[in-house]
């Protein structure tokens, strides 16, 4: 697959096979987070990799935050958690500069490289922010200076998926051209 039709293809999974993942392509996705690009090449991002019942039932029960209803995840074989650590330099002096603040960048990037790739593979994926940080960095056991992100859910998706193509904006009512 090249990744015109990888990103073409990918669509946010709510539903899935509760088959497991092999890990290798547990892996191959892990590898495709890990070669994104970063400011300064700080690599911010953490990874946990949740496959444990036990772990993926508390993450949904108790770290989703309300109001969204989210009990398909359940579903969903592996949780990859997307960690971000800041360094003095790029993350906190920087932005006071710039305004900007990389390491969210950073993790956007990595994330999405994952969930190409995973759609390579013919997995399914859905990014949830929707997360309560404090209570997730425990279920997974990251220290404080591992801050939660998001999650990717990943699995097969569910014979009877509907693939809802969500609309998006024009290109001219995004862009501008300056020559
Ligand atoms: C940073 C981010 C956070 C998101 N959080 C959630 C979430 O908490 N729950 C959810 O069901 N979908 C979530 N989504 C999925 C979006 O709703 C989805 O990407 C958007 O509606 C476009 O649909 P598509 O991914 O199928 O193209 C999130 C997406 C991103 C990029």
């Amino acid at each position: 697959m090249n990744v015109s039709t990888a990103i073409a293809e990918r669509f946010s999974c709510r539903s899935y096979k509760t088959d497991a993942i092999p890990g290798e392509m547990i892996h191959t996705i892990l590898e495709a987070g890990r070669l994104a690009p970063s400011a300064c090449n700080q690599q911010p991002w953490r990874f946990a990799v949740v496959t444990s019942d036990d772990a993926r039932t508390k993450i949904v029960e108790t770290a989703f935050l309300k109001g969204i209803p989210m009990k398909w995840a359940l579903n969903a074989p592996v949780f990859f958690v997307l960690g971000m650590v800041r360094s003095t330099t790029t993350h906190k002096v920087a932005p006071l500069l710039s305004g900007i603040d990389y390491p969210w960048v950073d993790i956007g990037i990595a994330g999405e490289h994952m969930a190409l790739q995973a759609t390579e593979l013919g997995l399914g994926t859905c990014w949830i922010g929707w997360i309560h940080k404090k209570r997730l960095r425990n279920i997974v056991g990251w220290p404080r200076n591992i801050r939660p992100a998001a999650i990717l859910t990943c699995g097969c998706p569910a014979e009877n998926t509907d693939h809802p193509r969500r609309g998006r904006l024009e290109l001219n009512a995004l862009t501008s051209y300056i020559k």
